[in-house]
């Protein structure tokens, strides 16, 4: 041990590179390493991946795990040692891809583009009714840093926003709804549904048949949070009776999705292969520098993760 702490990079070499250069101009104290194998093990105090290594417990100084994503429902929690910080990606790249995400797939779904789209394919010119955006009611499954980005984004549009939190949240201009007993009216007046909502217990089938009913006749769905919530039969019965109109899926399980699914080929479904928001090298190095620059000083660092709760 030779008392200099080390932040230990488990991604791509590609990330690596960007994340070595940034440490070493603004972290200098800090040595960046990218290879588990020629590091002194007790002095690893940081470690950034996507999964928990095997072998964490060689760490035993270690003090902060970072996810290299925006979600830690892929870290086994119950593995890693009560003392350990855990902290979720949060950087410019991730958020403004995320209100990018969001604001096409709303507009899309506003503007009928699914429906033009089946129109098409059977050369249909055919104007379907128009409403005004202030019509249109949205509502966010989740009112963390993610939706309340994209609802930022949204505003100007002038759609009616609301969100559902599992507890209390004010944000203005949007009506908020929290706990079990305020979800179903929160359904109830949700043209277009976004999940951004984390994997947790639960959340795991939080997008069911039950909660379909409660939306309104025509209602859809934009699912950004993951795949699992997600009770995909459920999803095609609704789609199928007409109860739903229209889904677009980012996150499927299981991902990749088999190329033979039925959800492919649906002609209400709009699939892309979770790219919504990816995390960018560049802010994230320096999302990651200042966290540490936080812990560093004991101030609390953005995107700590309560392990209790799990998000
Ligand atoms: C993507 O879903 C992420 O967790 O960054």
């Amino acid at each position: 041990m030779n008392g200099r702490p080390i932040f230990l990079f488990n991604s791509t070499a590609q990330r690596a590179a960007v994340f070595r250069e940034a440490f070493a101009r603004d972290l200098p104290d800090i040595i960046f390493a990218d290879d588990a194998a020629t590091v002194d093990p007790d002095d690893v105090r940081y470690l950034i991946t996507w999964k928990i290594p095997a072998d964490l417990d060689r760490y035993r100084q270690l003090e902060v795990v970072f996810s290299i994503g925006a979600g830690v429902d892929q870290f086994d929690n119950a593995g890693l040692a009560a003392g350990i910080s855990v902290v979720r990606m949060v950087e410019e790249g991730i958020i403004s891809m995320m209100q990018e995400y969001v604001a096409l797939s709303v507009l899309a779904l506003h503007r009928d583009w699914p429906a033009y789209a089946a129109q098409q394919s059977q050369g249909v010119w055919r104007a379907l009714p128009a409403r005004q955006a202030s019509e249109r009611r949205v509502g966010f499954l989740g009112l963390g840093i993610l939706a309340q980005a994209a609802i930022e984004r949204l505003k100007p549009f002038g759609f009616a926003l609301a969100g559902w939190s599992r507890s209390p949240r004010a944000i203005e201009g949007v009506e908020s709804f929290h706990g079990a007993a305020q979800l179903p009216g929160f359904l109830a007046r949700t043209n277009i549904l976004v999940c951004l909502l984390p994997l947790t217990n639960e959340t795991r089938g939080f997008l069911n048949a039950e909660l379909f009913a409660c939306l309104p006749q025509g209602a859809a769905l934009v699912q950004v949070g993951r795949g699992p919530q997600l009770d995909t039969p459920a999803l095609l019965a609704a789609l199928d009776t007409g109860h739903l109109s229209a889904a677009v899926l980012d996150v499927t399980d299981p991902e990749p999705l088999p190329s033979d699914h039925t959800l492919w080929r649906h002609p209400k479904v709009t699939i892309t292969p979770h790219v919504a928001s990816v995390t960018q090298p560049h802010t994230a190095a320096r999302a990651v520098i200042d966290n540490i620059r936080r812990h560093q000083a004991g101030q609390p660092m953005i995107g700590l993760v309560d392990r209790a709760r799990g998000y």
